[in-house]
């Protein structure tokens, strides 16, 4: 039975029942969080304007609302935000005894924690409380933020409250699973993903019904007209899509998306993983048919650690689904016959909620918004164009992507020496300080086309050690990487890639492995 179903039971049940009971329901309903409860302390402000003049503005009404708290709040700058990350500056023990700061490129996977998101979730703790089922002044304070937050995550991608609504998930492959769950009603339902996806948004499809694909060309760049192509040929009901691309860092034209699929009469599913941490993001686009339906999008890479993270999607479409989870919350009434549930954010929130990461993923969107994405974006490409004509001096390179024209890439670059081993330059690279990932990143195809490795080649390696299939390494930048940082990693590549030549010419086992890719 669906929710609309389900809710015109419950009506019907509540027509017919005494007025006293209809008195009872009332009072109960309203009790649950006391308006008298609401704390000066909620954050349920609009996101941190990037003009100095309204960040004076809260900072002074901050400090105003807390005796306790007696320093000013920094602000937060593309330059000084690396004091603000912990542990960027932290020596660590290298497998040889020797103490160093790591070069941390590997921030697609995820980021280090930023100290507000941290200091704010220790003081939010002093009054936490259970999220919408306690009856103390704590959990009225911690539901109140709990909610408040819900509004924070919708500014933070101009999502329309009256249409939209924010449900928080563990993370993006998390909320990509709950909408396939939901929004998949057959198996003949089809699905219109591309071959740049990550496997959080092809395969929760792929499981469900039947997924078909746009191509990418030759550079890996989402070729649009095949979109167009298979949108007019087939009956889509979903288009998914990333947003960016955890292995090139294209940026993909998702409003360009979203017009072709609502002229198809299909809604668009965006992955927003590898955006919301490094480009604004809006789910308006120039016209209505340029909207986007849906957004995912996690914490952890959004320099808050403690989990999370968001669905933002149109109310109306979840308000007629069910949810993968049942169970606490997500219900008005159950008998013993029947069921009444509520409607969404509630009805995708089974169980309970991570306050922790709620409260984190408030935090970390103000302190990027006060950064300011067009600082975040411009100090990421200078980033990328460093380390990508550092890599083209190095003898043998293959750099994944477009490395002339970089303006539609986030920070994240993959590349390849033929001379050697991409799993023993990535260790080596480890070994001296630098944290990079190698691999496949849980994007396979696309990796596969990128590198020339066919389908049937790629499955003769099924079951082999990681280290003997194809790979790539991949650097990737945060808000707190720098340029002197990319030098260093450009000289440690040098050192590292000599490592792992020699193990490599060593090692029979991996002669086997193409290095031409
Ligand atoms: C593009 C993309 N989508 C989805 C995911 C999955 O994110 P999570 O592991 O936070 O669920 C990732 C993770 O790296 C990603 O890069």
């Amino acid at each position: 039975m669906n929710n609309k179903m389900h809710k015109i039971i419950c009506t019907t049940l509540c027509l017919g029942m005494t007025l006293s009971a209809f008195a009872a329901c009332a009072k109960t309903e309203g009790s649950a969080v006391s308006s008298e409860a609401a704390s000066s302390e909620v954050t349920g402000a609009p996101a941190v304007s990037e003009s100095s003049e309204s960040a004076e503005t809260s900072e002074s009404a901050e400090t105003s609302e807390s005796s306790q708290q007696t320093d000013a709040k920094p602000s937060y700058t593309i330059d000084n935000i690396r004091q603000y990350l912990v542990g960027v500056d932290e020596p660590v023990e290298l497998p040889d005894g020797s103490k160093k700061v790591l070069v941390n490129f590997d921030n697609a996977a995820t980021t280090p924690a930023l100290k507000p998101v941290m200091d704010e979730v220790d003081s939010k703790l002093e009054t936490y409380g259970s999220i919408g089922r306690g009856y103390s002044v704590k959990s009225n304070i911690s539901t109140e933020i709990y909610d408040d937050t819900r509004q924070k995550v919708l500014n933070f991608v101009n999502a329309d409250p009256e249409r939209y609504t924010c449900v928080y998930v563990n993370n993006t492959t998390d909320g990509l699973n709950k909408l396939a769950s939901a929004l998949v009603e057959s198996k003949k339902d089809i699905v219109l993903a591309t071959r740049m996806e990550h496997h959080a948004n092809d395969l929760p499809w792929r499981e469900r019904c039947k997924t078909i694909y746009a191509e990418v060309d030759e550079k890996g760049r989402i070729i649009y007209e095949e979109l167009e192509k298979k949108l007019s040929k087939n009956k889509v009901k979903y288009v998914v899509v990333t947003a960016a691309s955890n292995v090139t860092g294209y940026v993909t034209d998702v409003h360009r998306v979203a017009k072709m699929a609502h002229e198809h009469g299909a809604l668009i599913i965006v992955d927003g993983a590898q955006i919301v941490a490094h480009r604004a993001f809006s789910m308006l686009g120039a016209t209505p048919e340029e909207n986007i339906d849906f957004l995912v999008f996690s914490a952890h890479k959004m320099y808050s650690p403690y989990g999370g993270g968001a669905i933002v999607g149109l109310t109306e479409v979840l308000d007629k689904h069910m949810p993968e989870f049942y169970g606490g919350g997500i219900v008005d009434i159950v008998t013993d016959n029947d069921v009444s549930f509520k409607e969404a954010p509630e009805l995708y929130e089974a169980g309970s909620p991570n306050y922790p990461g709620v409260v984190g993923l408030g935090t970390a969107i103000d302190v990027l918004q006060e950064v300011g994405f067009d600082n975040i974006s411009a100090h990421e490409q200078a980033l990328v164009k460093r380390m990508i004509d550092g890599l083209k001096k190095i003898d043998n390179v293959v750099i994944y992507g477009d490395s002339d024209n970089i303006s539609d890439r986030v920070g994240v670059v993959t590349f390849n020496f033929t001379d050697t081993n991409s799993s023993m330059l990535a260790r080596h690279l480890s070994n001296i300080g630098a944290a990079t990932r190698r691999g496949a990143f849980c994007a396979h195809p696309y990796v596969w086309r990128l590198m020339g490795v066919t389908d049937d080649e790629a499955k003769t390696y099924e079951g082999c050690d990681a280290a003997k299939t194809p790979g790539m390494v991949r650097v990737s930048f945060g808000i707190y990487n720098t340029e002197a940082e990319v030098d260093e990693f450009l000289e440690l590549v040098k050192k590292a890639k000599q490592l792992a030549k020699e193990e490599y010419d060593s090692d029979e086992t991996y002669m086997d492995i193409p290095l031409d890719f």
